[in-house]
Formats: structure tokens, C-alpha cells, sequence
């Protein structure tokens, strides 16, 4: 009996041997005492690639979320968002209960802001109306099935919201997907926003962890805002050592779980009961004719585990943990059970 095929998310990969193996080297110390070797260079390397001054290393990439928005947002002030967004459904009302900024939800046909969306939501000073203070952006968008924002859309959001003077906050759980797909580096994507949250445990495969490129003189009130969140860790070096060793090994192959995700909608494709997404990167959804949560479970039971994500719609996540052959045999499995 083959293992499920688990394809409900990118955070499901299991470490390594080669990734315990760096976690149980790591050189250590005490990153809220005085610093956490490790912690640090991989601060540095995240930085470097993000093209940011600084990085700060995260245990999530919600608390990198909230904290990215609490450095670019005051309290009573607005954050325009595209309405699908992460840190509006999957943040448990983080902005609002940290914050204490007001989201200003912009619709989109398909999770894709654009510049026109953006100014449409602007609106002139006035003693009546709340200040916008800041613009967030996620690439690639979960909700939206992993679309993509490429350099002119991410450099034509930025320039609206900068002559409005708007800050720019950068959801990037999955930027390294995004870059593959855009064919671009993290650091072009990231090019001219404030604040960038960037995961290393989904496309990376570590257990843990996000970090957040900032400038250096944000670094000192994110550290701060960071450790009241509870997200101060000391030998924080051993989740770092798991960072440093997914950059050196596993990012130059996310165009496999790219090139799967293609596969697996190729593969549903011909369907008279399933419809799936034309994936832009990792993540396919697939709309059905019936409910989500019963054909959900009846799918685990055939062996392939896939979330539901709408009343009708299941999400499938390509990873480093499933092969070319585990891919197709979840597409058949499911023509099979949800036929
Ligand atoms: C787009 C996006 N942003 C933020 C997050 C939050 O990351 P974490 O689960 O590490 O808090 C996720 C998690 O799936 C995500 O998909």
C-alpha cells in the first residue's frame, strides 16, 4: 500500500537527513541575549537575496506578516489589500488586533491588483476619511491558486503607491515560487517595497520559519515588535542551519514542483466532472460539481490528501516530498474517486 500522496500544502516536506544533519551542527547562541551566530547569517544571506539592507529571522510568516504591516501602518490608519489576501482570512484579524490599522479590502476578478484597482481605492486628504498609510502585495497569491505577479505589474503597483505616498509591505510566502515562474530573482520582485516576508518553510522545505527583509533602521523596532509577539528565540540557530541548508539545496529545483503542478492540471484536464486551474506555479485548484469536504474525505480515503478551499473547490500544493510519479498517481486517484 503506497503512503497518501499529501498535497494539502508546500509546509507539509519533512527535514531531510542532509537538513537535521546542518540543524544538529549549527554553532549557537542566545539570539534575544546578545545573538545567534547562525540566526544572523542567515539573516545576511536572506537579505542579500531579497536585495534588502537587513533581514530579521521569523518563527512565521504570520508574526512577519503582522510585523511588516505594524512597522509600515499607525494605528487608525488604512492598508489597502487585495481583498483574497492571507493576512485577511489566515492571520486570525492580526492587523486589526495588533495594528490597529483598518483593511481596506480591494475586490479583483482573480487576486491580481492592478495599478487602475490600486488608484480606484485611493481617495483625496480630508478631515472625514482615515489616512491610507501602506499597500500590501502577496506573490504569489495562495487564494488566487499561486498567481503571479511579474516585474511590470509589481513595478506599476509600486509606483501608485508611492505617489500617493503609500508604504509597500510585500507578502511573499512564496516569492521564490513567484521568481521562477516570473524568471526573475527574488530581488527584482521585491525591488522598491518597505517592508518583504519571505518562508522558509514552504517552497524551502524547513520545518520552520520566515524572515522579513527590512532597512537597517527598521530593525531595531522590529526586533521589538517581533519579541512582543513572543517571537523572541534564543538557539534559534539549529531552525536558521535548516534555512541556510534549503538555500544551498533546494531552491534551484522549485521549477519541478512548477513543471508537476502543470502535470497535474494536464492530467485532470480532459475531465467531465473536475475543472482545474492552468497553474502559473506551484498550486492547482480544482473546481467540482460537489461538495469540497465530503469529496475531500473521500479522497484521503483513496490515498491523496488535498484541502478544500471554497464550497466546491480543493487545493492541491506541490512540494519537494511528492515525485513526478506520486503527482500523477494523485491526478489518477482522483479522475477515479471523483468521477
Ligand atoms: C500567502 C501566505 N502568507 C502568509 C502565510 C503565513 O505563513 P505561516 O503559516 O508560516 O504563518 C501563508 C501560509 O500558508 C501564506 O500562504
Amino acid at each position: 500500500m503506497n503512503a497518501p500522496v499529501d498535497l494539502r500544502s508546500d509546509t507539509v516536506t519533512k527535514p531531510s537527513p542532509g537538513m537535521r544533519r546542518a540543524m544538529a551542527e549549527a554553532e549557537v547562541g542566545d539570539d534575544v541575549l546578545d545573538g545567534d551566530p547562525t540566526t544572523r547569517k542567515l539573516e545576511e544571506r536572506i537579505a542579500e537575496l531579497l536585495g534588502t539592507e537587513d533581514a530579521l529571522f521569523f518563527p512565521s510568516g504570520s508574526q512577519a506578516n503582522q510585523t511588516g504591516i505594524w512597522l509600515v501602518t499607525e494605528p487608525g490608519t488604512e492598508l489597502l489589500i487585495e481583498a483574497n489576501a492571507h493576512l485577511i482570512h489566515y492571520e486570525m484579524a492580526g492587523v486589526a488586533a495588533l495594528s490597529g490599522a483598518q483593511i481596506r479590502p480591494i475586490t479583483t476578478p482573480d487576486g491580481l491588483l492592478t495599478p487602475e484597482l490600486v488608484r480606484a481605492a485611493l481617495r483625496p486628504a480630508s478631515p472625514h476619511v482615515p489616512r491610507i498609510r501602506a499597500l500590501a502585495i502577496e506573490n504569489t497569491h495562495n487564494l488566487a491558486g499561486g498567481r503571479v505577479l511579474g516585474p511590470a505589474a509589481v513595478d506599476g503597483l509600486i509606483r501608485v503607491a508611492r505617489d500617493a505616498g503609500l508604504a509597500v509591505h510585500l507578502d511573499g510566502a512564496r516569492l521564490w515560487n513567484a521568481a521562477v515562474a516570473a524568471g526573475v530573482s527574488a530581488a527584482r520582485l521585491a525591488q522598491g517595497v518597505d517592508t518583504v516576508m519571505v518562508s522558509i518553510s514552504k517552497a524551502l522545505g524547513c520545518p520552520v520559519g520566515s524572515c522579513l527583509g527590512l532597512r537597517k533602521e527598521q530593525r531595531a523596532r522590529g526586533r521589538e515588535i517581533r519579541k512582543r509577539l513572543g517571537g523572541g528565540m534564543r538557539q534559534s540557530g539549529i531552525l536558521a542551519a535548516a534555512g541556510l541548508y534549503a538555500l544551498d539545496h533546494n531552491l534551484d529545483r522549485i521549477a519541478e514542483d512548477h513543471a508537476n503542478a502543470k502535470r497535474f492540471a494536464e492530467l485532470l484536464s480532459d475531465s467531465q466532472t473536475v475543472r482545474p486551474t492552468t497553474p502559473e506555479s506551484n498550486i492547482v485548484m480544482v473546481d467540482l460539481q460537489t461538495e469540497a469536504q465530503p469529496a475531500s474525505a473521500r479522497l484521503a480515503q483513496a490515498g491523496v490528501l488535498m484541502s478544500a478551499y471554497g464550497p466546491k473547490r480543493l487545493r492541491a500544493v506541490m512540494h519537494l516530498d511528492v515525485s513526478r510519479a506520486a503527482v500523477e498517481r494523485a491526478a489518477r486517484i482522483l479522475l477515479d474517486t471523483l468521477r
